[in-house]
């Protein structure tokens, strides 16, 4: 079955896509190893606006930094670009706040643009969040059964133990029975410190992640991104927001949610077409990070399109560094 959306975004969109992450990692790239989180984010927050305003394009910030007056750049309903195209935008310049603040692996700098009105708006909370890469029938996977029997599906249309099955998960406190509850079924856990769009995006390739399926809770606006993601390459996926307080109920409401407790399939999250890049910060699994060298400055690329599942590679030489370095 084809569950492609409809080629609605001109491909041309994608070199302003690029050209927005690869300045935001480059930007993120000088505060690698320093400690201080808020100046990466800003860098990276800086150099993907610049480049947004100049993109030849008419877009709307749909999920960004924050809400409208909550910060000056890329907040929600941020008018972006010179013209064009009309495309919604969500976008993580930073993505990984931690990992770049400490140069661990696995940083990225994340932008989406998808046809308007196609990405769910959602408050910032947690998402509980169940992905596997493709190649699996549809419906392999649910937040609707427990972990155990996710599990056990995987395994089971793998044709495999569970034990030969490895899921990853966030390494936090509140994932201490999901760890067990996996452990019990005999699958192996793999555990990342943050950053669970590259997370889920590993699902995809587990011949080289080891990387069988994705679960626990992470951020609800990075699920959508990885929803993005997995429209492009394939997978299943499936989010459920935490709205375990009036206040984020309200959150909720205000953006239409009118189901507190829906779960979201893939084609919830992100309704059509959709490009996404994104540039490594720091060297990962994924994708290399910027490197800065004497007299340019390199950077890797990952660009996707959903409506055809094309997946490009971009690795960039940048020799105008006047513009870079004035960041
Ligand atoms: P930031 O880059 O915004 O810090 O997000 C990193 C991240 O690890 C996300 O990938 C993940 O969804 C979220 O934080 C998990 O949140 P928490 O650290 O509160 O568990």
């Amino acid at each position: 079955m084809d569950t492609r959306p409809a080629p609605v975004l001109d491909r041309r969109l994608a070199i302003d896509a690029v050209s927005v992450t690869e300045r935001a990692a480059v930007a993120a790239a000088r505060w690698r190893g320093r400690g201080d989180e808020p100046a990466a984010d800003e860098a990276a927050i800086q150099g993907a606006h610049r480049e947004l305003l100049r993109a030849a394009l008419s877009g709307c910030i749909v999920m960004g930094e924050g809400g409208q007056g909550e910060t000056e750049r890329l907040h929600v309903g941020e008018a972006v670009g010179t013209g064009g195209i009309e495309v919604d935008i969500a976008i993580d310049a930073l993505e990984g706040t931690t990992l770049c603040a400490k140069n661990m692996a696995g940083s990225i700098s994340v932008i989406v643009l998808a046809e308007p009105g196609s990405l769910l708006q959602v408050p910032a909370v947690y998402m509980e969040k169940v992905a596997i890469g493709p190649g699996y029938p549809p419906g392999t996977v649910s937040l609707s059964v427990t972990p155990e029997a996710n599990i056990k599906a995987v395994a089971d249309a793998r044709g495999v133990s569970p034990s030969e099955i490895t899921a990853l998960v966030l390494d936090r406190p509140r994932h201490g029975a999901l760890i067990e509850a996996i452990r019990a079924t005999g699958a192996s856990v793999q555990f990342i410190t943050d950053g669970d769009v590259a997370g889920i995006i590993h699902t995809t390739n587990p011949q080289a992640s080891g990387v069988d399926i994705y679960l626990g809770s992470g951020g609800a606006a990075e699920g959508v991104l990885a929803a993005a993601a997995l429209r492009c390459l394939g997978g299943q996926m499936e989010g459920r927001l935490i709205l375990d307080s009036d206040a984020k109920r309200k959150q909720a409401k205000a953006l239409g949610i009118k189901d507190m407790s829906a779960i979201y399939g893939l084609a919830d999250m992100v309704r059509g077409d959709c490009l996404m890049a994104i540039s490594g910060v720091t060297d990962g699994p994924l994708l290399s990070g910027v490197r800065l060298l004497r007299d340019s400055v390199e950077t890797h690329t990952l660009l996707m399109r959903a409506a055809t599942g094309t997946v490009r590679r971009i690795s960039s030489t940048h020799r105008d560094l006047g513009r870079f370095v004035s960041e």
